[in-house]
């Protein structure tokens, strides 16, 4: 697992952009897995920025986002299909229909979380994945105790999920959805390069539980561990319980020293 602890939002949202674009200028026709919540907005406006100034281009990419809430009518503007939309989407090239969801409003959301299965795979897999992290360690929607191997399903979000998320709600906590839907732990570890990004003290618990702590289901990003190729990119504040920081930060500079 690369560790980088950046100096600011701006250098966190350089870091992973860097990774985006490299896989996709080395494949112009990448998947891109997308995360919504705060963390990943540094790394969605860099990329918007490359696009316009530099030419970096999502016009033959394809996208899937990780998660969604059930029961938000279809032009609320917390769904986070609509989150990415605004946020992200219209503001790059992207062809139409090349973003999809998982559809928090089926009548049958198991089959409908079996299709987005489908329309993961028969797009090849996700090349890279952007993901934030839960001040409880969930990754997309898989709260404490989500099997480590679970695909995409409907799913119960903890009082904590909605509690940190009912800022987005005009911080009414009886405003949050009480359930979503969700890629599984075991669908996410299927992405071939992962980038994680954390910033501010309420994560330094499940951030130190990623890196360093035992691989559990209490703590659910613990599984990224056997993953391969994961960067977490931190600030200061969310890296201030890692009992290695110091060998992460020299780490880093000798790896990138140029
Ligand atoms: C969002 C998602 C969640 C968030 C996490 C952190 O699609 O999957 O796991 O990444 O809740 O949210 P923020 O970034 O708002 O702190």
């Amino acid at each position: 697992m690369e560790v980088a602890i950046a100096q600011d939002s701006d250098e966190i949202g350089r870091i992973a952009a860097d990774l985006f674009e490299e896989t996709i200028r080395s494949n112009p026709a990448a998947v891109l897995g997308l995360a919504t919540g705060s963390s990943p907005l540094p790394l969605y406006g860099e990329l918007i920025r490359r696009h316009r100034e530099e030419g970096l281009s999502f016009a033959s990419c394809r996208a899937f986002t990780l998660d969604e809430y059930v029961g938000l009518p279809l032009d609320h503007p917390e769904r986070y299909r609509n989150f990415i939309e605004a946020e992200f989407e219209r503001h790059v090239d992207f062809a139409e229909g090349t973003v999809q969801g998982p559809d928090g409003t089926a009548s049958d959301l198991a089959a409908a979380c079996a299709a987005y299965e489908t329309a993961i795979s028969d797009a090849g897999g996700v090349d890279i994945q952007i993901l934030g992290i839960g001040s409880n360690g969930h990754i997309a929607f898989n709260e404490p105790g989500s099997s480590l191997a679970s695909r995409t399903r409907a799913e119960v979000l903890t009082e904590r999920t909605r509690d940190d998320n009912a800022r987005f709600f005009d911080g009414d906590l009886s405003k949050v959805p009480e359930l979503c839907v969700t890629q599984g732990l075991g669908t996410i570890m299927e992405a071939r390069r992962i980038v994680l990004i954390a910033t501010g003290t309420g994560k330094a618990e499940a951030v130190a539980h990623l890196v360093e702590g035992a691989v559990s289901a209490r703590w659910p990003a613990t599984i990224l561990q056997h993953h391969a190729d994961v960067t977490v990119i931190l600030d200061d504040a969310s890296s201030t319980a890692l009992r290695l920081a110091d060998y992460y930060r020299e780490r880093w500079a000798a790896r990138h020293r140029r």
